[in-house]
């Protein structure tokens, strides 16, 4: 197994690795090393099935459910444990443009960390290339160790202790998009986070960003969202930032913990994009881990 940095401060190419095969411990403790290391792992040629994904995530943690959308569960295209990234619908055809589905999932398009908006996040996400368009749809990582640093010792102090409140109706809202039935009002209520987070390996720190953040508690709703913008534009500058072009069969996995992520768009009404994740939980809400 050969692991290559590609990025000043983070992101590495994994060779000599077949994920197709289950992982002996030796390797997956390397992966995990080089998740806490290098936050995002690209893989390439690696045409595996939905089932060595899941076996694959699964050396990292828990399975998500991938609940974090408004498919009814007759709609799905996919298991429960894999997140649908695709603009398919459950019978393989693309979404029409006004499809609700769909601009809900353009939600993508913004920054963010996976599940941000439920109580206990997700830890790592892994992207499988199972489709891809002939123009667009990269995907681009943002590394917020790299950003935390950056910022000036003032606000590094005014931001410390922040508890932030995060879900998909926030996100969503700031594309145009607000019709939600009283159902999904109950199941997108907001979750609380700390907006500034340690690696337990590392040690690092990171700003907990996410598109999802709607609130700062203790502060006018306004303030709080003027704040979480301006960090939000230090966070995402390009030196922070990696952009994935993929090639068929890449896998990407990314540590939610320490970066964000966004997909670039592409003409997705005329061209398939099928990308599947498996995701892995975290340990504990974020409130409840140590500062
Ligand atoms: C995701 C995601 C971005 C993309 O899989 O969680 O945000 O480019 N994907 O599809
Ligand atoms: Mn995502």
């Amino acid at each position: 197994m050969q692991i290559t940095r590609i990025h000043p401060s983070f992101v590495a190419e994994v060779s000599g690795l077949d994920l197709r095969q289950p992982l002996n411990p030796a390797q997956a403790a390397a992966v995990q090393d080089a998740m806490d290391r290098h936050a995002v792992l690209v893989f390439h040629d690696q045409a595996i099935t939905d089932d060595q994904q899941k076996a694959f995530a699964r050396n990292f943690g828990t399975l998500e459910f991938a609940t974090g959308n408004i498919q009814t569960s007759d709609e799905r295209r996919l298991a429960f444990d894999m997140a649908d990234i695709s603009n398919l619908d459950q019978n393989n055809k693309l979404f029409a443009r006004d499809d609700r589905r769909r601009m809900f999932n353009l939600g993508n398009l913004l920054w963010h960390s996976d599940s941000s908006f439920k109580a206990t996040p997700a830890k790592f996400s892994a992207l499988s290339a199972r489709a891809i368009p002939s123009a667009g749809g990269d995907t681009q990582f943002a590394d917020m160790r790299a950003a935390y640093d950056a910022l000036d010792d003032a606000t590094r102090a005014e931001i410390a202790d922040m508890v932030t409140h995060h879900s998909l109706i926030y996100s969503r809202g700031l594309l145009g998009f607000g019709e939600f039935t009283p159902d999904e009002r109950e199941k997108f209520a907001p979750v609380r986070q700390r907006l500034v987070r340690r690696n337990a390996a590392t040690g690092r720190k990171s700003i907990f960003l996410s598109s999802h953040i709607g609130e700062i508690e203790g502060m006018p709703r306004p303030e709080a969202m003027a704040l979480i913008r301006d960090l939000m534009e230090h966070a995402t500058q390009p030196q922070f930032v990696y952009t994935h072009k993929w090639r068929l069969h890449d896998l990407v996995m990314w540590d939610n913990r320490q970066t964000m992520h966004r997909a670039r768009r592409y003409n997705d009404v005329g061209e398939i994009r099928d990308m599947r994740r498996t995701t892995v939980e975290d340990i504990a809400p974020t409130l409840q881990q140590a500062a």
